[in-house]
């Protein structure tokens, strides 16, 4: 039974604070483990047209490069111009936890998001993966491929019930250390551990055939742009430490915490592309993750603090503020 559906109802904070602020009764929200959980293989999708649809956007979640990326066929359908894959970081196809797993994440949408100042779909947010994570441009709402990869995610959802608290989602987070990242050990801990697969510059290995790579690049033309999650040092710290190097995982980490930390910074201190604009993010900067590495912000520490930290007193500083508007 280890892969049944654990469903603890349990109470959340979040639940706890919407009872509070609603003084109604709490909602029981229910809980899921993503490792303890299996999902489906995609051996196991139909061939009626959602199953169709369902190994269509797998293979544009595999195979990127070639099907919506620089290599595909159709000019207009060149919305990714990276030639990562989505599952470059949503490792195991979106099934990895702590990997960003999407499994569940169908049930976790439309939610607020402080990105954009309100709520969003699950095509908003693919399509900011698209524009950031890639490099390119958003997929037309009503287009084939956009079904496909919703498909493929309510399919990774099946059994999970919307709205559950899931314990692996997105990236686990590193013991901060509270200091600024240190660039010279992350440079040690990079050409130490990482540049065997990702190259010393991190622009990857080529594959022998075909548009993509091998090993994925961290950075140059050819990786995420300024404006991807993955450039906040502390998602970055969080996706590396319980990730790389390849083929560990979250409970069987290698780098310390604090040379994740500085390496993490190492690698998002390398040049990649830019994405115009990105101070239209966060219409309230007080939302601002304190890491974010762009302007503006609600505080004034330098840029280089959100950059590299140490993110304590910035966060102490954004409370204040938030208080002194309430
Ligand atoms: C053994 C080879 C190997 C080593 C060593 C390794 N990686 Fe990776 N890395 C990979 C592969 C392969 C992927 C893509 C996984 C996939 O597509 O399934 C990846 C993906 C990534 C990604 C997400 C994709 C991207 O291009 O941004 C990041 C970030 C990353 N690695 C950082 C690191 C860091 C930092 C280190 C050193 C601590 C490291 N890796 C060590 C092989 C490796
Ligand atoms: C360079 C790494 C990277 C690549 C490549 C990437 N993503 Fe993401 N994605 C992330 C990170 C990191 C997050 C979560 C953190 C954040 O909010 O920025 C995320 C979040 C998401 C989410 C929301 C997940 C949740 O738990 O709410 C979806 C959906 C998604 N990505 C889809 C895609 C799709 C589809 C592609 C390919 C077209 C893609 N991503 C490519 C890094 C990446």
């Amino acid at each position: 039974m280890k892969l049944s559906v654990c469903l603890i109802a349990m109470l959340t904070v979040a639940a706890a604070t919407t009872a509070m602020m609603r003084e109604g009764p709490a909602a029981d929200v229910p809980q899921l483990d993503l490792a303890e959980w299996t999902p489906p293989s995609i051996g196991s999708a139909g061939d009626d047209p959602f199953g169709k649809l369902v190994k269509y956007g797998y293979a544009l979640f595999t195979d990127t490069p070639n099907q919506i990326g620089p290599a595909a066929a159709d000019p207009a359908k060149r919305f990714s111009r990276s030639s990562l894959t989505c599952q470059n970081c949503h490792l195991k196809a979106g099934t990895q936890p702590y990997a960003v797993p999407l499994m569940g994440v169908w049930g976790q949408f439309p939610q607020y998001r402080g990105r954009e100042g309100e709520i969003g779909t699950l095509e908003e947010r693919i399509n900011g993966c698209l524009e950031r994570s890639m490099n390119g441009h958003v997929m037309p709402l009503d287009g084939t491929e956009m079904k496909a990869y919703l498909a493929y995610m309510k399919w990774l959802s099946t059994g999970i019930p919307d709205g559950a608290k899931l314990i692996g989602a997105g990236t686990k987070s590193i013991k901060e250390p509270g200091r600024a990242a240190d660039l010279g050990n992350g440079a040690k801990v990079f050409a130490d551990t990482c540049a065997s697969c990702h190259g010393k510059d991190g622009l990857g290995e080529r594959a022998e055939k075909g548009p993509g790579y091998r090993f994925p690049p961290l950075a140059g033309p050819d990786s995420y742009n300024n404006g991807a999650g993955m450039t906040r040092v502390l998602t970055a710290a969080g996706f590396v430490r319980h990730n790389m190097p390849f083929g560990i995982t979250f409970d069987t980490p290698v780098l310390s915490d604090a040379d994740a930390y500085d390496v993490a910074a190492h690698m998002n201190s390398l040049e990649r592309p830019v994405r115009p604009n990105l101070d239209k993010d966060f219409p309230n900067k007080l939302q601002k993750p304190v890491d974010t590495p762009y302007g503006p912000y609600a505080d004034d520490f330098p840029p280089a603090q959100h950059r590299y930290g140490p993110f304590d007193p910035i966060r102490a500083k954004v409370q204040e503020l938030a208080a002194a508007r309430r």
